[in-house]
């Protein structure tokens, strides 16, 4: 699928074509990750946020927020409930507070991890280095951090930089990924200004970053923000409507082309249509829900956009619907975790093969141009082969006169530079296309 089909799709609003999508998108979430539903108990652990996004209830600018920030107790118990209520996932979020220190929040995923067998997801903004890595290395199994959308000049105006820092929720995904987490991105759709052309690119960017998990939910204005009543600057028939179907659409476009990711029926497109919204996501392509653990008195106080917390839930209540809104569908409630599962499928246009590359991270070979901007030019020219690139640094080869050297897949090169690096991975391809398959 290109950007001209999925440019159709986005813009299709003939209803029996559209049935077409939902089949397609249904029938692959069947083929690539079953009949589960994961259920993932999310925690919103503190509703403090230094930043000031156009689109969010709790921007640090809007002083009608009263805020909360939870002990540890408190989520521990939170985390002990998830367990009790079968859910193999906890989910931590909240807005981007530094008051949720980075040692404190060790220490208490350190102590969830062993007291429980609940995988840890983190989905706290956009956090420093040190930090993420510390966290991962307490035991966090997954990160979520939507880039909200692709289109750059869309994000910087309502999304404003922070503390001197661009905002570069992309490029905090890959390190994410490097250092080990399960990634989890997505978007809002329908956010002022968003057009097609963008939200196209957004779905193509979930499948080159290889997401393991894609939120996607409807732009829900909110009246203390600035994009309340906001006029989009583009013409009304570029201008993506945040609507459930939209909304849908784009669930079931990313499963066609992340066909093993875990998509959530997301709150927001539950919230824009009471009662049929999840039960459409579920059937268009999702296969995760995020019921709600936050303590009661709490949850009306993260209403990122309006109605979100309206209908206050008891869990247990809340769980017994979801079940049986599951059942009903005749799908079930997956056990375990429900992490990656990576199936391994006959690479396609839709579905491109990977390319391992290994580079040496000799010193030698590193001071004669392997390094960063060398890997950056390695990455593009992969993609722009339309593979999926998975670049890894190795140790020294121990041939350090012919540096430096780099393994394509299973070939060691020698003496590559960057510059040329495009004519070498067409030779490399162009030699395993002529080699007999077993
Ligand atoms: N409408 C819908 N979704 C929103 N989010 C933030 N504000 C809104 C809104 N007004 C989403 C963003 C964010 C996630 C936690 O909630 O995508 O990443």
């Amino acid at each position: 699928m290109d950007r001209r089909e999925l440019l159709h799709w986005l813009r299709c609003d003939d209803a029996l074509e559209l049935s077409e999508l939902w089949q397609r998108a249904d029938r692959t979430r069947e083929e690539w990750v079953g009949d589960a539903v994961h259920l993932r108990g999310l925690v919103e652990i503190s509703n403090h946020c230094a930043r000031s996004c156009h689109y969010c209830g709790l921007r640090a600018a809007n002083r009608t927020v009263r805020r909360y920030r939870l002990t540890e107790e408190d989520i521990y118990r939170c985390a002990l409930q998830a367990v009790q209520m079968g859910y193999g996932t906890l989910v931590l979020q909240s807005g981007e507070d530094y008051g949720v220190e980075g040692h404190w929040l060790a220490g208490l995923i350190r102590r969830i991890k062993a007291a429980t067998p609940l995988a840890l997801t983190l989905s706290l903004g956009e956090r420093t280095e040190n930090e993420l890595a510390a966290w991962r290395e307490a035991g966090a199994d997954r990160y979520l951090l939507r880039f909200e959308t692709s289109d750059r000049a869309l994000y910087q105006v309502i999304h404003p930089d922070h503390g001197g820092t661009v905002s570069d929720r992309i490029a905090i995904l890959r390190r994410l990924r490097a250092l080990g987490y399960e990634t989890g991105g997505g978007v809002m759709v329908g956010i002022p200004g968003q057009s097609y052309e963008s939200l196209a690119d957004d779905i193509l960017l979930f499948r080159d970053l290889d997401l393991d998990m894609i939120g996607i939910g409807p732009f829900i204005a909110h009246p203390e923000t600035p994009l309340w009543r906001a006029r989009s600057p583009l013409p009304t028939d570029n201008q993506v409507p945040p609507t459930v179907e939209m909304t849908c659409k784009v669930v079931a476009l990313a499963r066609i082309l992340r066909p093993d990711a875990h998509i959530p029926a997301t709150t927001a497109v539950a919230v824009m249509h009471a009662g049929l919204g999840r039960e459409l996501a579920l059937r268009r392509g999702a296969n995760v829900i995020m019921p709600n653990l936050t303590p009661p008195q709490y949850r009306e106080m993260y209403a990122i956009y309006p109605g979100k917390a309206d209908r206050i839930e008891v869990a247990e209540a809340c769980d017994r619907q979801i079940r049986s809104q599951i059942a009903s569908l005749g799908r079930f409630v997956g056990s375990g975790q429900g992490g990656r599962r990576r199936r391994p499928a006959a690479p396609s246009r839709e579905h491109p093969a990977t390319l391992k590359i290994a580079v040496c991270m000799g010193s030698s070979c590193y001071s004669r141009g392997n390094n960063g901007p060398a890997i950056e030019t390695m990455r593009q020219c992969v993609e722009a082969a339309g593979l999926i690139p998975d670049i890894s640094g190795h140790l020294c080869e121990n041939q350090c006169t012919r540096g430096p050297h780099v393994t394509i897949g299973t070939t060691l090169y020698s003496n590559v530079q960057a510059s040329c690096f495009d004519e070498l991975l067409r030779h490399h391809l162009a030699v395993l296309r002529e080699e007999p398959h077993g």
